[in-house]
């Protein structure tokens, strides 16, 4: 008997940018019975692979939703935690970046302000490195959507130029990303939480159960596929809707 060929899972432009809310870290910790700094330890580490997943299938752009202007209100022992893994993560791609690894293009949203110093002078740094990948990973630190659009109003307002979609668009952190045709959710939760609300428009969304230190190839897969079998109209109608004239 033939053995069922294994289907190759491809985007094409329709699916260029992808974004995902990492939730579940903290019950993933709680089922064996570990503290929740173990479940942001474990979602840190996987952050590398799941991006050559969807680098090989052909997303240009992901973004990352890794801590939230609400996040703060979390135990300090917590947010030192997330704050460490980052660093440790930011810092890695620093120094791949110095030996020559091209490949991908780490760039922040969110108000660097107030981050720890050592955390956002490192972000500076890698910003400022060659911006010549043709792989993009956003990182969402210290981001909320609220505060980007209220930020990109007052930009507009200083700078004495009219409030429009296209140059409140210019103004958001993601001016350099395409919106997220695709946003994941994982951690089952059917909540935003403040991320992307502008870009997040016209977005697709999949909400998984699947809690994010488990996320893996098969669930990327998945929400590939889910979404081609989606249609976007964009507010409009299909084709074979729009009625004779
Ligand atoms: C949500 O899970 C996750 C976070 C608030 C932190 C995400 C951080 C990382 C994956 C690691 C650090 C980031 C980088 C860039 C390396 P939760 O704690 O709300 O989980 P729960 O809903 O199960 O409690």
């Amino acid at each position: 008997m033939l053995k069922k060929q294994k289907e190759i899972i491809k985007a094409d432009e329709r699916l260029r940018s992808v974004a995902i809310i990492m939730d579940g870290n903290g019950r993933w910790a709680k089922k064996r019975l570990l503290p929740r700094t173990k479940g942001h330890e474990k979602g840190a580490a996987i952050i590398e692979d799941v991006l050559s997943v969807f680098k090989e299938i052909g997303v240009h752009y992901v973004t990352l939703y890794a801590f939230s202007t609400e996040n703060w209100k979390r135990p300090k022992e917590e947010v030192d935690a997330i704050m460490k893994l980052a660093y440790k993560y930011v810092d890695k791609v620093y120094m791949d970046r110095l030996k020559g690894e091209k490949s991908l293009a780490v760039r922040f949203i969110g108000d660097k302000n107030g981050l720890p110093e050592k955390l956002r002078e490192k972000c500076i740094e890698i910003e400022n490195m060659e911006k010549d990948s043709e792989f993009v990973c956003n990182i969402a630190l210290n981001y909320g959507g609220r505060a980007e659009i209220t930020n990109a109003a007052n930009e507009l307002v200083k700078k004495g130029l009219p409030i429009t979609e296209e140059n409140l668009s210019r103004e958001m952190y993601t001016k350099d990303t395409p919106d997220p045709d695709l946003i994941i959710r994982t951690g089952g939760d059917f909540r935003i939480s403040n991320f992307l609300i502008w870009q997040g428009a016209y977005s697709e969304y999949m909400i998984l159960d699947t809690l994010w230190p488990d996320f893996g190839r098969e669930d990327i897969e998945k929400c590939v596929k889910d979404f081609y079998k989606r249609k976007r109209r964009f507010g409009g109608l299909d084709k074979e809707d729009e009625s004779p004239k």
